[in-house]
């Protein structure tokens, strides 16, 4: 998932963790009704990195209480909330593959794929509530937050608004609000100080909006994302590489009216791939990408030194690294 796990505890403990936390996801997706069962195991079985349960390991290795069964119940919860949106984005985004497989819409349809999602709010529901009261308003807050932030990128950026500050605005709400919320959890269970809640939130943000960032660089091609690249141009999806292109002062008329689409043939998606990756836009981009890591740097230098802040912080070069 790109968190790399060299200290042998460290590893014994979140290899561990996350063997647990599978073992509640298993049990929280069984359903009486066997297709709400199959349509809820689908993506969890189809793949996934589980990136949020394994932050939120690793990141409560900061605290005194590492192992708490609290970690884990939180770290279950992030990913149940995570799989639940992406149920719902398919529909929204009419989206016909997820993690190499077939969408729940694509393989049942919208219904099934919408009740799945909510089947599984429900489950992530019940379970924060075991969690405590303080647990239960921030997942609301973050949940609250991912809603804002899908509505915000399906309304698209106001007539007199700055189109980038308003894609970095979503990919805050849509993404970084439940990685800050990994950290935070992870902080507040392992028994961190408020101080370092707060590092491990501002870390979870930069590196959420990072990660962000350098799917949208890969869209455009790089060494082996094992992604198709192009997907975003083809189908239109405004990504920081293409916005920072368009405010550039004199845009080549026929990249212009290229990126207004729309784009299908395979050598002009090539051609216009190549011509964004080596423009000013993408400098740019890369500029952004290195602010919000050098940001993510940063929160963890407050935290005292550990193998956990370590595995932390390896996550900042490996987001940059698989742009390249
Ligand atoms: C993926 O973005 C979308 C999100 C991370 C947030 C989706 C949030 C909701 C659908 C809110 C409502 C959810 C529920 C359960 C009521 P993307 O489409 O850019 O990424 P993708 O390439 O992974 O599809
Ligand atoms: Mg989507
Ligand atoms: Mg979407």
């Amino acid at each position: 998932a790109g968190i790399e796990l060299t200290d042998p505890d460290l590893t014994a403990r979140v290899t561990s963790g996350l063997a647990r936390v599978e073992e509640l996801l298993h049990r929280e997706v069984a359903s009486e009704f066997g297709f709400v069962t199959e349509a809820a195991s689908h993506l969890m079985q189809a793949g996934g990195k589980r990136f949020r349960p394994m932050l939120t390991l690793v990141a409560a290795g900061v605290g005194p209480k590492p192992d708490s069964d609290d970690v884990i119940t939180a770290a279950t919860v992030v990913e149940l909330i995570h799989l639940a949106t992406l149920y719902h984005d398919d529909v929204m985004d009419e989206a016909d593959v997820r993690r190499g497989a077939k969408s729940a819409n694509a393989r049942w349809d919208n219904s099934i794929a919408i009740l799945t999602g909510d089947f599984l709010f429900a489950h992530a529901s019940r379970l924060v509530a075991g969690l405590g009261p303080e647990a239960v308003r921030i997942i609301a807050e973050t949940f609250a937050e991912l809603v804002t932030g899908q509505t915000r990128e399906t309304v698209g950026p106001r007539p007199d608004e700055d189109p980038i500050a308003h894609h970095l605005r979503v990919l805050d709400e849509k993404t970084a609000s439940l990685i800050d919320t990994c950290g935070r959890y992870a902080g507040m269970f392992s028994g961190c100080s408020d101080t370092e809640i707060a590092a491990l939130r501002r870390f979870g943000r930069a590196i959420g909006i990072a990660f962000q960032i350098s799917d949208d660089i890969i869209d455009l091609g790089s060494a082996d994302s094992g992604k198709t690249p192009g997907t975003d141009l083809r189908a239109g999806v405004p990504t920081l590489p293409v916005l920072y292109t368009l405010a550039e002062p004199d845009v080549d008329p026929l990249l212009r009216q290229r990126l207004a689409g729309p784009l299908t043939d395979d050598a002009d998606v090539a051609e216009t791939a190549a011509q964004l990756r080596t423009g000013a836009g993408m400098a740019s981009t890369r500029q952004t990408l290195g602010s919000y890591a050098t940001r993510a740097r940063a929160a963890l230098d407050e935290l005292p030194p550990s193998p956990a802040v370590d595995a932390l912080a390896a996550l900042v070069p490996f987001v940059l690294d698989r742009t390249r």
